[in-house]
């Protein structure tokens, strides 16, 4: 595996891995705050960014590389409001897509179609979680600070009622 490729695919890894951990800390504030349904969901998204995560270690490893287990930042604790937690969800979203096109040059630079290949997956997957995270976003706004609606909202994201399924879905199982 060509040395850029490799820094930037661990690169990518800590990226991943501080999602999760980042979505961790949300999913923590959320419980406690009585609000079920926003922690089932920030859970999952945690889980869903280690999986990211582990793809990549494993993909490293296979192709010949060494993956590197990074450390992470502390995330932090408390959050002025819901909207707030889905505010910085889209604005993390949208930095890892950034992260990801560079990692598509990279791959293109360096000649690698394999893990470029292997990165559109990956493409696909932060269209889809941005798009998520603009729809919950939108749904946030128009509850506000209105008890009645916070209530549903959470109830709502708990029964994945507000989740959308664009048309590209990827299974994170493949
Ligand atoms: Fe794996 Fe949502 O970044």
């Amino acid at each position: 595996m060509k040395e850029q490729v490799e820094k930037a695919l661990n690169s990518q890894i800590q990226k991943e891995g501080q999602s999760s951990h980042f979505y961790l800390a949300m999913a923590n504030w959320a419980e406690r705050q009585g609000l079920n349904g926003t922690s089932s969901f920030m859970y999952k998204q945690s889980d869903e960014e280690r999986f990211h995560m582990l793809k990549l270690v494993k993909f490293v490893n296979e192709r010949g590389g060494r993956a590197l287990i990074p450390s992470f930042e502390k995330p932090q604790e408390e959050f002025e409001s819901l909207m707030h937690v889905f505010e910085l969800l889209l604005e993390h979203e949208i930095k890892v897509t950034e992260s990801i096109n560079k990692l598509v040059e990279v791959c293109l630079q360096e000649k690698d179609y394999t893990t470029h290949n292997f990165i559109q997956w990956y493409l696909a997957e932060q269209l889809e979680e941005e798009a998520q995270a603009r729809t919950i976003l939108d749904k946030a706004k128009l509850v506000g600070e209105d008890k009645a609606g916070l209530y549903l909202f959470d109830r709502d994201l708990e029964n994945s009622a507000i989740q959308i399924q664009p048309a590209n879905t990827v299974n994170p199982e493949t």
